[in-house]
Parts: structure tokens; sequence; C-alpha cells
């Protein structure tokens, strides 16, 4: 079936190599978890990171029209007030009558194999009656009710309804509320766009499928704000912008999917939006989403604070509070995504090989560097020297001379390395050349250090 087209790769093969590898562990791992956290260790940081980076550079550094922020990650319970997620920030919860488990309606619909686009809470308690639906314990189900995904705390010594505050569940908010601000620090001629990187966290009710549904996570956002009279050509630019971002990860056009949001499946502020999805192995599901925000958030904070949201255009006395084009990228979304289309199996002189084809410039480690053997001084002496080179050129360069030559290539396949250099007697004895392996080939090259 189209939607549920899998890619070949299983989860079970990315989850196992996240963690052999030291990409992704379990939060909390050795306390036993905590369910829907996860931790990067020292590859999945760099690879991360090297997402992240790509997206900064590609959408505000390379730009005249964009801007960064860092908001703050507590905010006063006015934004949430303001912003409507208070009210409407919520999932469709049913409860096991037996075991008092929790689980998202939609959820458990959707795995019975039910449409539940446009659902109403109501007609999710009736299908779930008429089609007898039970728990994944086969116990009866409650009435399916609202739950608010934002993690409530109070901020300061005193805990009273003043206090309250929200680990924010998206990050546009706090570029928001940062839009006078920048605005008249920096007088930017429309259409201009503010863009922050940062951690995000929503209370799900069933965290699920490895980091792509998880409690405390990180999203890439971009507000750009237009003239409304010019949203629609600013919409389709960041269509295309996604479109070459999905490239950039070296995602493949054919697994990436556009979905023109139902109306009545929109989020509250939307008037419209595009979902990206990709074929990650547990299916085709989102990966980011493009939203016509209007200017609902603005005139919210213009009402709740009191404060003038208009724009003035320059030299004029034209005023009205811009509207809001919304990319919106998860970067566990994007880290799954680009694992689940690097993960590649084959045959090397008869043995199965599992390597990550990433991109090069997204590789946690762009060279492994290592001497043929580990116990010749001269050998090791020379590649300390590549070793050196390289690091100072690339920083992202490993010294490997673990286990045999053989060993050290399996194991540089595996976390993704486009290349492992080797010092062999012929650098020192004959030509003064290094060996390159080539990851996706395998194929061996002799080349001047200068040339890699
Ligand atoms: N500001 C708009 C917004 O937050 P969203 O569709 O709720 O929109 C945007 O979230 C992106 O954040 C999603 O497309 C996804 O990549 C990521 N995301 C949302 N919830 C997530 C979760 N629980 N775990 C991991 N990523 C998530």
């Amino acid at each position: 079936m189209e939607q549920n087209k899998k890619q070949e790769t299983s989860m079970e093969n990315i989850v196992s190599l996240a963690k052999r590898r030291g990409f992704i562990y379990p939060g909390s791992d050795v306390y036993g978890g905590l369910s829907g956290t996860w931790d990067y260790g020292p590859l999945g940081v760099a690879l991360k990171r090297n997402i992240m980076q790509l997206w900064w550079k590609m959408f505000v550094e390379d730009r005249d029209d964009m801007h960064g922020v860092d908001a703050a990650i507590l905010m006063n319970q006015k934004v949430w007030q303001a912003s409507g997620h208070v009210d409407t920030f919520t999932d469709p919860l049913v409860e096991d009558l037996e075991t008092k488990q929790r689980y998202r309606a939609d959820h458990l619909l959707k795995d019975a194999g039910i449409v539940v686009d446009g659902l109403s809470l109501d007609d999710m308690t009736r299908v779930i009656k008429e089609q007898g639906i039970k728990s994944p314990n086969g116990n009866e189900l409650s009435e399916v009710r609202t739950f608010n995904m934002m993690f409530k705390t109070t901020v300061g010594p005193v805990a009273n309804d003043e206090s309250i505050s929200y680990l924010r569940p998206e990050t546009a908010q706090g570029i928001f509320t940062n839009y006078k601000n920048v605005v008249d620090t920096f007088y930017p001629d429309l259409p201009f766009g503010l863009a922050q990187q940062g951690k995000a966290f929503r209370n799900e009710i069933s965290p699920r499928d490895f980091i792509f549904r998880s409690r405390e996570f990180e999203q890439m956002e971009i507000e750009y704000f237009v003239d409304p009279a010019t949203w629609e050509e600013s919409f389709e630019h960041w269509r295309q912008q996604v479109w070459a971002w999905t490239k950039a990860l070296g995602l493949s056009d054919e697994h990436v999917h556009e979905l023109e949001v139902a109306e009545n499946d929109r989020a509250h502020y939307s008037k419209r939006t595009i979902d990206f999805e990709y074929d990650f192995p547990i299916g085709r599901e989102e990966l980011l989403g493009l939203a016509y925000r209007t200017d609902f958030d603005l005139n919210n904070i213009q009402r709740a604070s009191g404060k003038n949201m208009e724009y003035t255009v320059k030299g004029t006395n034209t005023k009205f509070v811009p509207h809001v084009i919304e990319p919106s990228f998860g970067v566990e979304r994007s880290v799954m995504a680009v694992l689940s289309s690097a993960y590649r199996e084959d045959e090397v002189n008869g043995e199965t090989r599992i390597y990550l084809a990433l991109p090069a410039h997204l590789a946690p480690v762009r060279y492994a560097v290592s001497p043929l053997v580990r116990n010749k001084p001269e050998l090791v002496a020379k590649a300390r020297e590549v070793y050196d080179v390289l690091k100072k050129k690339y920083g992202a360069v490993m010294w490997d001379d673990n286990g045999n030559i053989g060993k050290r290539y399996r194991r540089q396949d595996e976390i993704g390395t486009p290349y492992c250099v080797v010092i062999d007697f012929d650098t020192l004895e004959t030509d003064g050349l290094v060996s390159v392996r080539d990851r996706d080939t395998t194929e061996q090259r002799r080349l001047e250090v200068e040339e890699l």
C-alpha cells in the first residue's frame, strides 16, 4: 500500500547500529532509561551538529534576509496563553480501563486500519465502541478525551498560579516574542525571517519509533514575515527551499512526499500547511512542516501585551501586522532520515558488510588515518604526520590503529567514514604516496597527502 511504503532497512538495524557504534543511546540508560528521551554519543552529536550547522549556513548565513535568535526555553506563561497552546495543544487520550495505561486514541485507531483524519473526540469514542477496539492488552477502553502536551513547571521559590511556566513545546514562540525587538534594533525590510534552533519538549502520550517521537527533541524553525498580499509567493519560495534542504541531506526525491493538510487537520494557527513526509523504515511519516500562520501569532501578542506589532513600510505611512510563513524542521527526524537513507548492506569478500553511505559533508568522521601495522615505529610516525595535517584541515579526522586493517575498514564503514587513509611500507620506501580507500566502492587509490 502506497501509504505504508517502507524503505528496505528495518528500524531494528538502525537502532542497533546507532547504539553499537556510539551514535544514540537510550536516555538515562544506566538507570533503565526514561521513556521518550535519547542521548547522543560522540558520533551522534557530530552528525547532529553537522546537520544543524548546514541548516544555519543555508538559511541564515548564506542569505541577506535572515537573522538568527536564541530565546530562553522558559517563557512567561502569557506566551502560551496568547498562542493558544494552554487551551488547544492537546492529543486525544484513551485509558485501558483495567491497567490504567494511557494511549493515543488516534494511534490505536490507525493501528486498527481506521482513517482518523478529521475525526472528533466523540467520533473516535464511537468508532472504538462500534469496532470493538481494545487496548494493546486486550482490555476495554475509556472515552476519548484531550491531554495537554506541555510540561508544566514553576519558576522561583514560590509555587503558585503566577509562577507557572512551561517547557516550550515549539521554538517558534521565542521568535514571535522577539519580532518587535529585532524590528526596533535592525529595521529589516520585508520580507525578512528570523531563525532559531533549540530544544522543544512535548509530553507525548506514547513516544515511539526511536527518536521519531520523543518527549525532548530539537527544532530548527524559521518565521518569515511578509506583506499579506505576497504570502503565496513566499510560501512557494519556502516550498522550493525545503526541497533544496532534503537534497542537501542526501535524501532521494523519490522518498520525500508533499502532503497538503486538510483544513480540519491543520494546527489551530494555520491557513495552509504542507507536511513533507519521508519513507522512514516505519513507513511514510512527517519529516517537517511548512505552514502559513497568517498574522495569528503577532495579533495575539498585540492583544495580550498591548504592544503594537505593526510594521511600517520604510518611507511611507503604510502599516500592517505582517503575515508569517513557517518552515519547521525537526532535528531528530532529520537525523533518522539521514541514517535510514544512508544504511546499506552488501557483500565484500564473501562477507556481509554494513555501511553508512553518508554525504561527506555530514559524516561524523571525514578521514580515518592509520599505519598499516602498529608495531613499526617508522610507519606510526609517518601516519601521525599525515593525521596531524588532515586534523588541522578538517577537524573531523580519527586515528584508528585498532585491530587488523580489515577490521578497521569495517568499523569505519559502519560509521560512514568516506575515506580511510593508510600509511604502508610503499609510502616510506617507494613512492611517498598514501593509500586511500573509498567507503562505497571499497576501491583503493594512491595519492599525495596534499591531494586529500
Ligand atoms: N512551530 C510549528 C511546529 O512546532 P509541528 O509540526 O508540531 O510544528 C514541527 O513540529 C516539527 O518538529 C515536526 O515536523 C517534526 O520534525 C518535529 N517534531 C514534532 N514533534 C516531535 C516529537 N515528539 N519528536 C521528535 N520530533 C518532533
